[in-house]
This record gives structure tokens, sequence and C-alpha cells, in this order.
């Protein structure tokens, strides 16, 4: 395997197996330079979204590279905010034109169940889904897909779907594995996409990954990185720091044990990851 290997969606589409995460990289020179520093590195999958206010830089970085759009991958998300079909459809071009692209390859509900628009989420789900299958039929947007959806709310989604959802993405790492979920996308054809694979630095220090860590001369990010990909999750890990943004890519030269990966699988606390139906936004 290496970085530009893909999985196949469910629409028969290629999603490269790692991508780069900007969640919390501020607008302007350092998200433009971490993602030029990341497709540098070899990274050809770029995850943002409308909320974290880089768009743009990304798109920047992205045109600077050089390198063919149709050898990028970009995913962004539709925010809380966008309640109705014309919302979600305003929010689809606005994201096309700060990114500067004239399609997305994946589009996202960001969060299910908007504070402001509780306890409607079914409604506004359908609406925007709708706005979404519309702009792939508009050749604006490739695959769309879901983020942080867990089976109550996918539920009714995939029962008025035209097209199925392709990707859920969800708080995931060794501390919280979100097992439910993650069976769930697999009985239903939908690609789980592993965001916080590093608990937002949070898991680096676990004794357990430093023990294997040190094994295999890698650091923690990287075990906890492999082990998504072992687990066939598509990690997101999100870096500003050059030398980091290299290392997170180098996970492709070892191999986690059968018995590493069950002691990894062991780790599962499932107390990080935010309830969706309870979130203050
Ligand atoms: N859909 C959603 O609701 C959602 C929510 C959260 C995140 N996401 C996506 O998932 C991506 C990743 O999640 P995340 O941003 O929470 O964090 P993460 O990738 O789990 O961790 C990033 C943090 O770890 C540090 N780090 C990265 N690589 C490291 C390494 N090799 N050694 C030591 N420290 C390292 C980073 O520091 P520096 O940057 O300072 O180097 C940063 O503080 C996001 O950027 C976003 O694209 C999606």
């Amino acid at each position: 395997m290496t970085l530009t290997d893909t999985y196949t969606l469910s629409n028969g589409e290629k999603i490269p197996v790692v991508g780069f995460g900007t969640w919390q990289t501020p607008a302007g020179d350092v998200a433009e330079e971490s993602v030029a520093t990341a497709l540098k590195a070899g990274y050809r999958h770029i995850d943002t979204a409308a909320i974290y206010g880089n768009e743009e830089s990304v798109g920047q970085a992205i045109a600077k590279s050089g390198i063919p759009r149709d050898e990028i991958f970009v995913t962004t998300k539709l925010w809380n905010d966008a309640i109705t079909y014309d919302d979600a459809k305003k929010a689809i071009d606005t994201s096309l034109e700060k990114l500067g692209l004239d399609y997305l390859d994946l589009y996202l509900i960001h969060w299910p169940n908007p504070k402001a628009n509780r306890p409607n989420n079914e409604k506004r789900n359908a609406d925007v889904w709708r706005a979404m299958e519309d702009a792939v039929e508009d050749g604006k947007i490739k695959s769309i897909g879901v983020s942080n959806f867990h089976e109550r709310h996918l539920r009714p989604l995939l029962a008025t779907a035209k097209i199925k959802p392709s990707v859920n993405q969800i708080y995931l790492n060794p501390s919280d594995q979100q097992k439910d979920i993650v069976k769930f996308n697999k009985e239903n054809g939908i690609l789980t996409e592993a965001y916080s694979p590093l608990g937002t630095g949070k898991i680096l220090e676990l004794p357990t990954l430093m023990e294997i860590a040190e094994k295999y001369n890698k650091s923690t990010a990287q075990i906890a990185l492999r082990w998504s990909l072992d687990k066939g999750f598509l990690p997101l890990p999100k870096s500003v720091t050059e030398s980091r943004i290299i290392q997170n890519a180098e996970l492709f030269d070892f191999d986690l044990t059968m018995d590493e990966i069950n002691i990894l699988d062991g780790l599962d606390e499932g107390k990080l990851s935010l309830n969706p139906d309870n979130t203050d936004f």
C-alpha cells in the first residue's frame, strides 16, 4: 500500500487511503503552506470544511501545486447553518467558489442535528441531501456522504436517498472506536473515514502505543494511523508542522502483527466523541 492507493466508493469513485486534515489550521499562510507541504510529501487527498474558514487557502495551495486537478481528491462539508434545500444549494456554490474548483470530489453533511433546528433533523437532512444529489447531477460534486451520523440519523436518510451516502466521517482512533457506527457503515456499503485519528494529539502518549512504537522505531502517531488503515478506515491526520506532515505519510514500510492490532482494538474507551444530538452548535 502507498499514500496514493485508493479505496473504491459505492458509486465506483476512487478515494486515496489517507487524507490530509485542516481543522484548526488558520486561513492564510499556515493553511496554504501546510497543504502545499502535504502535496509535496505525496498526499493527494485534502479534507476541509466551510466552517474551517480556510477553503480559499486550500484552493490556493492546490492551484499553485501544478498537480492536475484529477489527481487531487478534495472534500468539503456543509455547515449547520444550512437547513433548507436552497441553503445547501448556495453553500455548495460558495465552497466551489472559495476553493476555486469547478467540482468537488466529496461533499459531506458535517453534522446530522444542528442545534438551531432540533428536533427537525430528519426533514433537514432529506432536504439538503436533495440539493447535494442535484449538484451531483449538475456535475458539481462527484460523491456525497455524511459526517458524525449514527445509525439513527442514517436510517431515515437511506430510506429516502436516491444516491446513497458513500462515506461517513466519524471521530475514530484506538481510544474511541465507535464500533456500532463502523458496523452499520460496513453493512450499508459506506466507507468509514477516521477523523481525529490522533485524538487531536491527545492519544499520543498512551503507554500501549508507546510500546509498539518503540518496537518498530516509529512514532505513536504512525502506529495509530497504521492501525486505522489495517482496520480498513481512511485516516485524516492533521498537522501544520512539516516534519509531522511527512512522518504521518510514512506508514507503509512496516506491518503491525495481528496480536498488536488486537491489543490496540482493546484500547476502546468510547469517551471522547461528541453525541451529535447534544452538541452546542
Ligand atoms: N467531520 C468532523 O466533524 C471533523 C471533526 C474533527 C476533525 N475532522 C477532520 O479530521 C482531521 C484530523 O483531526 P484533528 O484535527 O482533530 O486531529 P488529529 O489529526 O487527530 O491530530 C492533530 C494534532 O496532533 C498533532 N500532530 C499531528 N501529527 C503529529 C505527530 N506525528 N506527532 C505529534 N503530534 C502530531 C498536530 O499538531 P500540529 O498541527 O501543531 O503539528 C495537532 O495538534 C481534521 O483536521 C479535519 O480535517 C473532522
